[in-house]
């Protein structure tokens, strides 16, 4: 089976004397960088002369784990932060419009090309993108300083988002529900299944298996790099319980994002809330990883949607300092995404 992954986006050049499509195309290299939900990446995009729809790919929704939609639609959330960065950090501006026919429920945005005449604050963030990667080891010791930890918040309101520390008596309660709610999922023979589908899954591209979802060898990798204090949580749902609660409570930092609001509209704007605090994080070295499986349950969701403060919680993450770089898994060929506008 061939690896594909994505094209290098730092040898990448801009098209300044492209067409607006040429253009839109050089920054969906960087949309399909986004993360996403067990690395679905559950999008289409469909070219217009001066525009591009980011739309819902629901072959690919994970109907047990998010029967919603929801993390599908962060993730093209996320996808859509890249695009704008992309642009921003090429001298281009855009106009977002999300949701833009309400008759069309896989439209999820249209992207407008037009001109920036000041370059715009999301540009510095464009080293980040190749840079980030989902890192599922533990972090090193190291405190994310407290000017990151402002840099963090203030990129979660940019895009009206909360960006949540839980420390002292929530930190304790979040990692009781982490062990909690992986016991009840494991346990849970459907929503195994539905898991597994997206582990070592592939699709064919050009005649050829291309892999696809999250490669059982990063798994192994991950495996094979665990610390002795992780090697001792193995096999079922109590002991994967114990692991991703001592991840949680060794991570130097445990936290939530959250938005105004439960609608289609706030969960792209939660996705790109995440990814701006992503990348704001990888800037100053810092990656996160994924605790989301109460959020992924409606009871513990409820139950952690009361720290909030009256906003929706959807996504917890675990960040910190890596030791080592860590590798994301590969992605659909981007020429298989795209559609031409009828
Ligand atoms: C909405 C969303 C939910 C996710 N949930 C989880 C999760 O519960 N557990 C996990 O390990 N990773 C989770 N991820 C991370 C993805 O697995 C990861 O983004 C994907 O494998 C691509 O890898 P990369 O982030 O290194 O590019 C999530 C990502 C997104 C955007």
């Amino acid at each position: 089976m061939t690896r594909r992954h994505a094209v290098d986006l730092e040898k990448l050049a801009f098209p300044v004397e492209g067409s607006p499509r040429e253009k839109l195309i050089f920054a969906l290299h960087a949309a399909i960088l986004a993360p996403s939900g067990h690395n679905t990446q559950p999008w289409i995009f469909r070219l217009h002369a001066n525009s591009v729809d980011i739309r819902a790919d629901r072959r690919r929704r994970l109907a047990v784990i998010d029967p919603q939609d929801r993390e599908l639609t962060i993730s093209c959330g996320a996808a859509l932060l890249n695009i704008r960065v992309a642009l921003e950090a090429h001298g281009l501006g855009c106009k977002v419009n999300l949701l833009p026919d309400e008759a069309d429920a896989d439209l999820l945005a249209n992207i407008e090309l037009t001109d920036a005449p000041e370059p715009g604050p999301l540009a510095r963030l464009w080293p980040a993108i190749p840079r980030r990667h989902t890192h599922r080891l533990p972090f090193t010791d190291r405190q994310v300083e407290p000017d990151v930890l402002w840099a963090l918040q203030e990129a979660g309101l940019a895009e009206g988002c909360r960006f949540l520390p839980l420390t002292g008596d929530l930190k304790n309660e979040a990692i009781g529900l982490i062990g909690e709610v992986d016991v009840r999922v494991a346990t849970d023979p459907i929503y195994r299944q539905a898991l597994d589908r997206w582990l070592s899954s592939h699709i064919e591209s050009d005649g050829v298996q291309v892999a696809e979802g999250i490669e059982i060898t990063i798994l192994d990798d991950f495996a094979a790099s665990l610390p002795r204090w992780l090697m001792r949580f193995k096999g079922n749902g109590q002991a994967r319980g114990e692991r991703d609660q001592e991840l949680a409570r060794r991570a130097p930092l445990l936290a939530l994002v959250a938005s105004p609001g439960d609608t289609v509209c706030h969960w792209l704007m939660a996705g790109q809330g995440l990814q701006r605090v992503l990348l704001e994080g990888v800037l100053a070295g810092v990656q996160a990883s994924y605790l989301n499986q109460p959020l992924e349950l409606p009871d513990t969701r409820a139950w952690l949607a009361r720290w909030t403060s009256g906003t929706t919680p959807h996504l917890m993450l675990r960040m910190g300092y890596p030791e080592h770089d860590h590798r994301s898994p590969p992605r659909r060929p981007l020429k298989d995404l795209l559609e031409e506008a009828p």
